[in-house]
């Protein structure tokens, strides 16, 4: 089964054909515009601003999509599109193109949640990870949650933020050391170069919230704020290497918290399937660190390519299709932006 993915709902214009067999899904095509240039001129993502790009995008791409493979809108069997949460136009945007889409060529249309898309986005590229149960800890710009998945459509949130998103701590925190939005790759790269012999900071992060099972980012931020104006690492003068211990002491605070978390999640549930995913999930040191508590505990990981970690419509595709070929089941796309998962 062909499915024809569309993801709208933030900053990013991703469309995708994915051929989703009994075996495995693959993804023949899958094209991802990003407006970070565009809303890096305003420190953040500007909604009527992203709205007037996808309308502008989508139509290019899907066009892109079909001239690059050998197949035509013809061969689709499914179109999916991200109908929540997300900014309501982007997502309205998105929506309404593949109304028209269905509509004009008589294919069946479904909408997806974004979260479901970023649960299940290392299917993309894994055989075996239909098994269930697995928690999933998705992190990216905007969320940041811990969720026993049971099925398909079965899901329990154990843990969340009660504030900031992993994803908004990178940033906010990139955007005091003077990197521009979004930053958290940025700061998490610049991290790497620190040389841990030649610290010069005496100063530590708290722990936030140690102990228990909600994320909270605001007061970690605060400290943060505070750490970087003690270090002076706001000054555009400040020396490569203080910025980079900087930039090391806030990724470890971030990446220890979340890994803290879902240790306390894990042990608690006694699951041993764990999935990572969200953009935050493409950072190197979260990786390694769950990595070696997946490996010490004996549970097994799974990881999105790093195309897939960040948003695009591959997950959409995935995530319409399993539904339609496992169940039959059609959803019809009812924009909101923040309806809750399953
Ligand atoms: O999933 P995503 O593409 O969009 C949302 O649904 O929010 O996630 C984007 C977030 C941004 O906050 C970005 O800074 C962060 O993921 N991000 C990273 C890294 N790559 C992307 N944060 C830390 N380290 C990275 N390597
Ligand atoms: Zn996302």
């Amino acid at each position: 089964m062909k499915v024809l993915g569309i993801e709208t709902s933030c900053d990013d214009t991703g469309v995708a054909l994915v051929d989703i067999t009994e075996e495995r899904p693959t993804v023949l095509r899958s094209f991802v515009s990003s407006q970070v240039e565009l809303h890096a001129l305003y420190g953040g993502v500007v909604p009527e601003l992203a709205s007037r790009e996808h309308l502008k995008n989508l139509p290019l791409l899907v066009d892109a999509l079909f001239s690059e493979t050998e197949h035509t809108l013809d061969d689709v069997n499914l179109i999916a599109v991200t109908s929540s949460p997300g900014l309501k136009g982007c997502l309205m945007v998105g929506a309404h193109y593949a109304e028209g889409l269905a509509y004009a060529s008589g294919i069946p249309l479904t909408g997806v949640h974004h979260i479901e898309g970023h649960i299940f986005a290392p299917f993309l590229t894994s055989e075996n990870l239909r098994e269930y149960p697995f928690l999933a800890l998705i992190v990216s710009g905007g969320h940041t949650e811990i969720v026993l998945v049971e099925d398909l459509g079965k899901y329990s949130v154990l843990a969340r933020t009660i504030d900031d998103a992993a994803g908004e701590a990178f940033d906010k925190s990139a955007h005091l050391l003077g990197f521009p939005y979004p930053g958290g790759r940025a700061l998490s790269e610049m991290a790497e170069l620190f040389n841990p012999h030649q610290a010069q900071i005496k100063d530590t992060l708290p722990q936030v919230m140690q102990g228990k099972i909600n994320f909270s980012f605001s007061g970690l931020k605060t400290a943060i704020s505070l750490l970087i104006k003690r270090a002076g690492g706001a000054d555009v003068h400040v020396s490569e290497e203080l910025r980079a211990e900087l930039c090391y002491l806030i990724q470890d605070a971030i990446v220890t918290t979340l890994v803290d978390k879902l240790r306390i999640v894990q042990k608690s549930t006694g699951v041993k399937q764990i999935v990572l995913t969200g953009g935050v999930a493409a950072n190197y040191l979260l990786q390694e660190r769950l990595r070696s508590f997946c490996e010490s505990e004996g549970l097994t990981l799974f990881i999105p390519e790093a195309r897939y970690c960040t948003d695009n419509g591959a997950m959409i595709a995935l995530v319409g299709g399993l539904y339609y070929q496992t169940r039959g089941k059609l959803t019809p796309p009812a924009v909101s932006s923040r309806a809750p998962l399953g």
